[in-house]
């Protein structure tokens, strides 16, 4: 190999290594200071990354960021502002940026029945043909805003964003909800 070649693909590795070389870190120092977390679903990239509010990270994610990766600056703020500090959720196995159980699937109850909305597989699963397109639901006249809140009712908005896009859909993705028990209280086998 030729040395300027070498040596470009050396800068290429060093350079592209050091955020790879960080991130680890951050998940470590997390396990650092709440082993109780060790190897449990919180031990993992979604804590701090999943579902990214800004470019990449989660508020929690932003907390840290901004506070210099301190754990203990962080402790006491509330990222997804549920009345829980920070410190409480993680040292309770919960996610410290969602109200949500389960950061990929958003349960909305209501008196017509219980919708399970699945925000990951919406979001990346090809079936869903959304392919990452956020806008689609979080930005125009009418959108979602960027927090799980099951205190509020999105009915209006649900019944017109979702639904259309469903009914958009009647032809070439059968399972996509078109009637009422499609969307409230749909207990299919095999499917959450
Ligand atoms: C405890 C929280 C936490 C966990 C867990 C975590 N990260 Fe991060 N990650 C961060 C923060 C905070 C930043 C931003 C750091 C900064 O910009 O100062 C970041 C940055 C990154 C970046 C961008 C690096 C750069 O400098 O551009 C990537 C890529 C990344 N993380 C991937 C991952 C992956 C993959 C995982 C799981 C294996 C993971 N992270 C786990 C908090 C975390
Ligand atoms: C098919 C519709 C849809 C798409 C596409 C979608 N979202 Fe969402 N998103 C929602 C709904 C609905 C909520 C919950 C709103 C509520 O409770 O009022 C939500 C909530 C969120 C939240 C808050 C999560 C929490 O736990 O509090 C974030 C962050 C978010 N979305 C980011 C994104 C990002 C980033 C994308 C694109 C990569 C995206 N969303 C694509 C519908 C969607
Ligand atoms: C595409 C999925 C979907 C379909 C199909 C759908 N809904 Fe909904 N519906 C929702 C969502 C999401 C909410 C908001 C839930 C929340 O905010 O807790 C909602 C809320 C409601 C509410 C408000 C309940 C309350 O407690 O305020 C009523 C009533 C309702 N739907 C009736 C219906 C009826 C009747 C049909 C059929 C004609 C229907 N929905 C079809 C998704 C759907
Ligand atoms: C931009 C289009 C689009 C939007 C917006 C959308 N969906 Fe869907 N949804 C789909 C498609 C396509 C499928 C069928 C996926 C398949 O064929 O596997 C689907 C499937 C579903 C299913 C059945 C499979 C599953 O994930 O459990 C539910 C329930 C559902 N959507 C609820 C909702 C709710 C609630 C909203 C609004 C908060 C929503 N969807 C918004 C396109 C959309």
């Amino acid at each position: 190999m030729r040395p300027a070649l070498l040596i470009a693909l050396l800068v290429m590795l060093i350079t592209s290594s050091v955020p790879a070389l960080a991130v680890p870190g951050l998940q470590d120092l997390m396990i650092q200071h709440y082993p109780q977390l060790k190897s449990g679903p919180l031990d993992s990239c979604i804590t701090c990354h999943y579902p990214a509010r800004e470019g990449f990270l989660n508020e929690f994610g932003i907390n840290l960021k901004q506070y210099g990766n301190s754990f203990d600056k962080v402790a006491s703020l509330d990222a997804d502002e549920d009345g829980q500090s920070n410190h409480d959720e993680l040292s309770h196995g919960q996610f410290p940026a969602s109200r949500s159980d389960d950061p990929d699937l958003f349960i909305f109850n209501n008196k017509m029945g219980q919708i399970k909305f699945n925000h990951r597989a919406h979001i990346s699963d090809p079936g869903y043909q959304i392919n990452g397109n956020c806008a689609l639901c979080h930005e125009g006249p009418k959108f979602f805003q960027k927090k799980y809140d099951d205190d509020l009712t999105i009915k209006n908005d649900a019944h017109s964003i979702c639904w259309k896009c469903h009914k958009s859909h009647k032809e070439t993705r059968p399972q996509a909800p078109q009637v009422c028990k499609d969307c409230h209280n749909r207990d299919i086998k095999g499917r959450r």
